[in-house]
């Protein structure tokens, strides 16, 4: 099962088992990580699930969708490693990602 490690706001790192198919969202959320609050529950529509996946990952995920990237683009903290991670859908590929919770409050 890919393992995906996540950055949280104090600098602690947390490593966790994400089923494929499940997003980046889903992994945080279901191991009770903080961070990602995910209010609309992966709808792409409340924006409080972003994270900064590094560029060398970037290819390894399908483009923003036009609805993602109005979001993004007004965060406290966007960059061009912006992503929702409701939209990070999980692959075999997905196996040793690294991603830098941004939190939402
Ligand atoms: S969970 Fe709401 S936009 Fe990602």
């Amino acid at each position: 099962m890919p393992q995906i490690t996540y950055v949280l706001a104090d600098g602690e790192e947390r490593t966790v088992d994400v089923p494929e198919g499940q997003s980046v969202m889903d992994g945080s959320v279901r191991n009770n990580l903080p961070g990602i609050v995910a209010e609309c529950g992966g709808g792409c529509s409340c924006a409080t699930c972003h994270v900064h996946l590094p560029a060398a990952w970037a290819d390894r995920f399908p483009e923003p969708s036009e609805d993602e990237l109005e979001l993004v683009e007004f965060l406290d903290g966007a960059t061009a490693e912006s992503r929702l991670s409701c939209q990070l859908v999980v692959t075999p590929e997905s196996d040793g990602l690294r991603v830098v919770v941004v939190p939402s409050d």
